[in-house]
């Protein structure tokens, strides 16, 4: 049999982590901690609690092709996620390599070092039960490859993903990972049996979000077994990074698994969002070759057909009997949550103050509006501000009631607005609303003319030291693109000439300094086109219409109009909802109307 070889594959430090790492898990350990110093370029230290190695593994650990996991050289039904025996060779190739084990009983661990290919004696160390793998130095004698790797920031972030991933495979294992400052990440042991433990770890590497808004899958078919959990149609994203999969235990991306989940998706999802979701395959071995690619991150099915109709049947049968289910948790939540106020209080019950003044005779809501003092009867004064009711404002076109979204009725707390439909109230969020607006307008204007920019009269310049003004540079082109055009200016500084012209006034500065920062986070080799959203956030966050600034009436029909012009209104750009709507069947409930 052929096999592929792993001195390919220690490409950076986050590869040899997730070697180190799946050996850990193949030794059966409970706990395993990763520390990395300069983004692992000065060290990686994998230590782990698992089944150890007596001396004698230990130096065999170090020959190719030593694996100790196929029985019988069997690699048609292999288990574990080892099986060449190439990992710990090809990182002794390219670094100073210690290891220590002890397997359970010994009486002391063992330690060998491997340096430029030569092994020294097995020697004893101090090291409780189980294996630490310390690699120093990783690329020191192949500078091309050290000259590859990206800053210890970026170098570090890519390990926490591999590190992630295998974690949500294995809830019942601790992971830890540190530099030399701080934790990184800390994933205690899940308890309680499959399901509930691996939403828990799902939760803590994924998000609330993801916990709330995800679906439990679990099919069987012809031996294949697919368990996990797939996020509503309203959690989308931008790509399909937060697309896990795994084939017995092991993360990857295949093309046939995303192909599936497209399909499964395809009704229910835009073309261009992708959904977020955790699945995991079971199959006996011998009907997958995990032997097919160099980080073993895609696998051949012998039966690809049978493979993709159980995800997409399980899918979609999970995301049908959902039905409307994110749009009516949101108004449900709402609902619950007034029905308490309502109650001490009867029927005026401050639950539902907003649609009590809107109803208001309307001289005393102007009158309110235009002294912003409390109301009679009042306690205190909201934060409101009220709109002509007159529907003639709008020079005889529809009644704005009837409109999906209403007519805009009130200005809440400077974030929400509130309109009134044919049959009930709509509540949006303005933040969330104008990012979702902005980010689908930059979209199409990319996609078709560029984005529209509009000359600053003084162009603007900002202080951001050397490194965030570095950053920005480098990605000029690219900003310019996205509508704001920067250019160097000294040492540590940047003058802005254009901004993108659909965010009207603009905080310049807090924009710059939040993209910076936004930057480190950023893969260098990621276009900013495919981090749109992020981008698109931040701007639209440092744009005109955020929390907290007041809108006239026709700046907030203007806005309820644009969002029922615009795809995907309906949430925000992290999928969380932009507006909520309360039918009047279901408010004459809280009332006990009906
Ligand atoms: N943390 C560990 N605990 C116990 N034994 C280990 C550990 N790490 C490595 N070993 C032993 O060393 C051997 C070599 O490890 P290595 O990662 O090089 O190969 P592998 O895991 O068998 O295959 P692959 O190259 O596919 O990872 C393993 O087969 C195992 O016996
Ligand atoms: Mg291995």
């Amino acid at each position: 049999m052929n096999r592929i070889a792993a001195g390919e594959v220690i490409e950076r430090p986050a590869a040899a982590v997730k070697e180190l790492v799946e050996n850990a898990l193949d030794a059966g350990a409970r706990q395993i901690d990763v520390v990395m110093r300069d983004g692992g370029r000065a060290l990686i230290v994998v230590s782990d609690d698992g089944c150890g190695m007596t001396p004698d593994e230990l130096s065999l650990a170090l020959e190719r092709h030593a694996t100790s996991k196929l029985p019988d050289d069997d690699l048609v039904h292999i288990t574990s996620l080892g099986f060449r025996g190439e990992a710990l060779p090809s990182i002794a190739a390219v670094s100073r390599l210690t290891i220590t084990s002890r397997p359970p009983g010994a009486e002391n661990a063992m330690s060998l070092t491997v340096e430029g290919g030569r092994k020294s004696a097995v020697q004893p160390a101090a090291n409780p039960t189980g294996t630490r793998v310390e690699v120093r130095d990783l690329f020191f004698a192949t500078p091309a490859r050290l000259k590859f790797l990206k800053t210890a920031r970026t170098e570090l972030s890519h390990a926490r993903d591999a590190l992630q991933r295998l974690a949500m495979a294995h809830p019942e294992v601790g992971f830890t990972l540190s530099d030399s400052e701080r934790k990184l990440l800390a994933l205690a042991p899940a308890e309680g049996e499959l399901f509930e433990s691996r939403l828990k770890r799902l939760a803590a590497v994924m998000g609330r979000d993801f916990q709330e808004n995800a679906l439990p899958i679990d099919a069987e078919r012809e031996g294949l077994r697919l368990t996990g959990f797939i996020g509503l149609p309203t959690l989308n994203r931008g790509n399909s990074l937060l697309q896990h999969l795994f084939v017995n235990g092991r993360p990857v991306r295949d093309k046939l698994l995303y192909g599936a989940v497209r399909g499964a998706y395809q009704d229910f999802l835009a073309r261009d969002r992708h959904p977020v979701l955790a699945l995991f395959l079971q199959v006996p071995p011998e009907l997958v070759d995990v032997n097919v690619h160099p980080t073993k991150a895609e696998v051949r099915f012998r039966d690809p057909g049978l493979v993709r109709g159980l995800i997409v049947s399980a899918a979609r049968h999970a995301l049908a009997g959902a039905g409307h289910r994110a749009a009516t948790t949101v108004a449900d939540a709402a609902l619950g949550a007034l029905r308490p106020m309502a109650q001490p209080y009867g029927g005026g019950g401050p639950g539902v103050r907003a649609s009590s003044y809107a109803a208001m005779p309307r001289g005393m809501a102007e009158a309110a509006a235009r002294y912003h003092a409390p109301l009679p009867g009042m306690d205190e004064a909201p934060a409101a501000r009220f709109s002509e009711a007159s529907p003639a404002a709008l020079d005889g076109g529809p009644a704005p009631e009837s409109y999906p979204l209403g007519a805009a009725r009130a200005q809440l707390h400077r974030t929400y607005v509130v309109a009134q439909t044919a049959d009930g109230i709509v509540i949006v969020d303005q933040h969330a609303a104008h990012e979702r607006l902005v980010y689908e307008t930059m979209k199409r204007q990319l996609a078709e003319t560029g984005v529209a920019r509009q000359l600053l009269l003084l162009p603007e310049v900002v202080e951001l030291g050397e490194g965030p003004a570095e950053r920005l540079t480098a990605r000029r082109e690219e900003l310019a693109e996205l509508g704001l055009v920067i250019e160097p200016f000294g040492a540590g500084a940047v003058v802005v000439r254009e901004v993108p012209a659909l965010l009207g006034t603009l905080d310049v500065e807090g924009l710059l300094r939040d993209l910076a920062d936004e930057l480190t986070a950023f893969d260098e080799a990621l276009a900013l086109r495919d981090r749109l959203e992020t981008v698109c956030g931040t701007m639209a966050c440092h744009g005109s219409v955020r929390a907290g600034r007041e809108l006239n009436q026709d700046e907030m029909n203007a806005l309820l109009r644009n969002m029922e012009a615009t795809p995907h209104s309906g949430q925000c750009n992290h999928g969380r909802p932009t507006y909520v709507e309360l039918k009047l069947a279901d408010i004459e409930k809280l009332f006990g109307r009906r």
